[in-house]
């Protein structure tokens, strides 16, 4: 069955080039990102865990743990870690889970048949610190994903998390951001020191607050 936004992420136990993990336990209290791949030894796969651990700091400052997947066995794996570093000039430094027996596809819905048959498709699960699905994103096999956008999305799901605010179109974090249509005049006079411009009465335009 679809994972879907608002879901508890199933939980499960993996073997990893890190180990065993058992997910809930590994995620603790970080926000998580589970990202799938084809295959090992595919080429957008390659240049994309380059790209992620290259991030390493970036997820680290949002307080965000990565894990990628694909369903070949460990061996396979760390074969194709040794590739990434000769290739990318990154090291893997973040878990790959060997999905060898495809239990975490099955149980997140990473295979869709339409499209490939026995490969996983190129999903994202942005993951609360409670567990809740906040994000899904899917890209087909040939087309290699854009991590500033995944973490400019995280910046929009901490922000929203914790301000009365929605993210505009193309938002970057800096940028003015919506104050949410449920939030009166009344109360946006109190919530927003900074002022606000109403363009319209559900479209109010304010600086991003925490900045
Ligand atoms: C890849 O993962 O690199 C890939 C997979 C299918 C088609 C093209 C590229």
């Amino acid at each position: 069955m679809a994972v879907r936004l608002g879901d508890k992420a199933p939980d499960f136990t993996q073997d990893s080039t890190e180990g065993s993990i058992n997910f809930h336990e590994w995620a603790g209290d970080s926000w998580v990102v589970l990202f799938s791949h084809p295959a090992d030894f595919t080429p957008v796969c390659t240049t994309e865990l380059g790209q992620v651990a290259k991030l390493k700091s970036e997820f680290e400052k949002r307080n965000v743990k990565v894990i990628g997947l694909s369903v070949d066995p460990v061996d396979s794996h760390k074969g194709w870690a040794k590739d990434i570093e000769e290739t990318q000039g990154v090291a893997l430094n973040f878990p790959l889970i060997a999905d060898h027996d495809r239990k975490v596809a099955e149980l997140y819905d990473m295979i869709h048949p339409n499209a490939e048959a026995t490969a996983t498709v190129r999903s994202v699960f942005v993951i609360d610190p409670n567990k809740v699905v906040r994000l899904t994103l899917t890209y087909p096999a040939p087309t290699g994903r854009n991590f500033a956008e995944l973490l400019r999305v995280i910046d929009s799901l901490q922000l929203t998390e914790y301000e009365k605010v929605a993210t505009p179109a193309n938002w970057q974090d800096g940028d003015e951001v919506v104050i949410l249509p449920s939030i009166s005049n009344e109360e946006a006079d109190k919530m927003f020191p900074k002022g606000y411009k109403e363009l319209k009465p559900y479209l109010r335009m304010t600086p991003q607050p925490n900045k």
